[in-house]
């Protein structure tokens, strides 16, 4: 498969055991018909031989940023880039990368481009954990940076753990990802994450489990298939490159925020966990317990995927997710059906892992005179490729 032919991609390689795994990353991006940059850290010459890329590659690896041919390199490699590759990243990489630290010229070229950029961390467990390493991968990974996970297994010195650098396989496809097509250019997609608050008194609410982080996860996914993103959050976290964060707490505020979108919205995706009951009157300050147990009268909140669902126009597509505990096709199969929806995303969700707080998720695809098609545990970012890959098959 030639398929990436044309495409210039700068390869970045740190200083790391997991080093020699770039030399065969380097090799397939050559088959698949790539123009492959190398640049090395000076560390990186510690585990592998400048001869080695430079032989592999489409030019000679390039080292600093002041003994070459070019007086500067880095712009010239950062602007001229389709994309830009580092695998393995050390944490000094993370670390400077996040920060903006232009320290040699893989640092320079990653701060002069423009270019999209795939970081494939490789480290031994304890730095992996390390809240700087974490905090720098969510500040990297909110300004678009795609970050391919390191898996679990044997490290270098005979330690085991998370750390050990991608396969050369996920890393390269990770690459076909990002230079893949914008099939969601032209596109409003309209993404709802969290649970709704509904609020008792002026310090009590009635919340769920919900951290938000699937419909993230699709917000980021639309973003980088080119659709312009709107998403309706209650949770605070980093927002996805590319995606305008709308904040509310309440299913009230909630429909009002797509209502609001509606006219504009291609594609909603309800991932949101709206309560389906709230407090009839939230109290005036703080109830206080000296006055016994409060009575909180309830009333159900509106159904807000149900009402858009209602009045759908053509070209509109409308996904649900589907949150069960039981009886899990029966019960997504007839909200499909009653919210007028073109797919209904179902998890279990009293499984080990799946849905609610987890980073992992399985999910059935249900769509209308479709069969059904699952998806056992994986990332929620995997789950959301799923997703818009068959929301865009469902659009053409
Ligand atoms: N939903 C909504 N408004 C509500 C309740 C749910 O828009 N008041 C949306 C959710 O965002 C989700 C879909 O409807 O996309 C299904 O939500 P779920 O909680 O699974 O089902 P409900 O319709 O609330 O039914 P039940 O709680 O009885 O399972």
């Amino acid at each position: 498969m030639t398929d990436l032919a044309g495409k210039r991609i700068v390869v970045g390689v740190c200083g790391g055991i997991a080093a020699y795994k770039a030399v065969e990353v380097c090799r397939r991006l050559v088959d698949a018909g790539a123009h492959v940059v190398p640049v090395m850290t000076k560390g990186a010459e510690h585990f592998i031989g400048r001869t080695t890329l430079s032989a592999l590659c489409s030019e000679p690896v390039q080292m600093s940023l002041w003994d070459e041919e070019s007086p500067i390199p880095h712009t010239k490699l950062g602007q001229g880039a389709d994309l830009v590759l580092v695998a393995p990243a050390t944490a000094r990489l993370l670390g400077a990368y996040a920060n903006g630290l232009s320290t040699d010229l893989l640092t320079n070229v990653l701060i002069a481009t423009r270019a999209p950029v795939v970081v494939c961390p490789a480290m031994h467990t304890e730095m992996w954990e390390h809240p700087a390493v974490q905090h720098n991968i969510s500040t990297l990974r909110s300004r678009g940076v795609h970050i391919v996970d390191p898996e679990d297994g044997r490290l270098a010195g005979g330690d085991s753990g998370k750390g050990r650098l991608a396969s050369p396989e996920a890393i390269v496809a990770a690459v076909r990802a990002e230079l893949g097509p914008k099939d969601l250019a032209g596109t409003h997609v309209v993404v709802t994450a969290g649970g709704t608050r509904e609020p008792i008194d002026a310090v009590r609410v009635i919340a769920n489990r919900s951290s938000g982080k699937q419909g993230y996860a699709v917000a980021a996914e639309a973003a980088r298939r080119g659709a312009c993103v709107t998403l309706v959050s209650t949770v605070d976290l980093p927002a996805p490159h590319g995606a305008r964060v709308v904040a509310v707490e309440t299913a009230a505020q909630m429909q009002d925020a797509l209502e609001r979108l509606w006219d504009s919205t291609d594609v909603l995706v309800m991932a949101a966990a709206v309560a389906d009951f709230r407090p009839v009157a939230c109290a005036d300050g703080k109830i206080k317990k000296d006055g016994g147990v409060p009575n909180v009268v309830l009333e159900p909140t509106p159904d807000i995927l149900c009402a858009l669902g209602a009045k759908k126009r053509p070209g509109q597509t409308v996904v649900g997710f589907a949150a069960e505990t039981s009886d899990l096709v029966a019960n997504a199969q007839s909200k499909l059906a009653r919210k007028n929806l073109d797919m209904i995303v179902a998890n279990d969700v009293s499984q080990p892992g799946v849905g609610f707080q987890h980073d992992t998720n399985a999910v059935t695809f249900l769509r209308p005179g479709q069969a059904l098609e699952s998806v056992a545990l994986t990332d929620k970012r995997a789950i959301a490729r799923e997703l818009i890959d068959r929301v865009v098959s469902a659009r053409s």
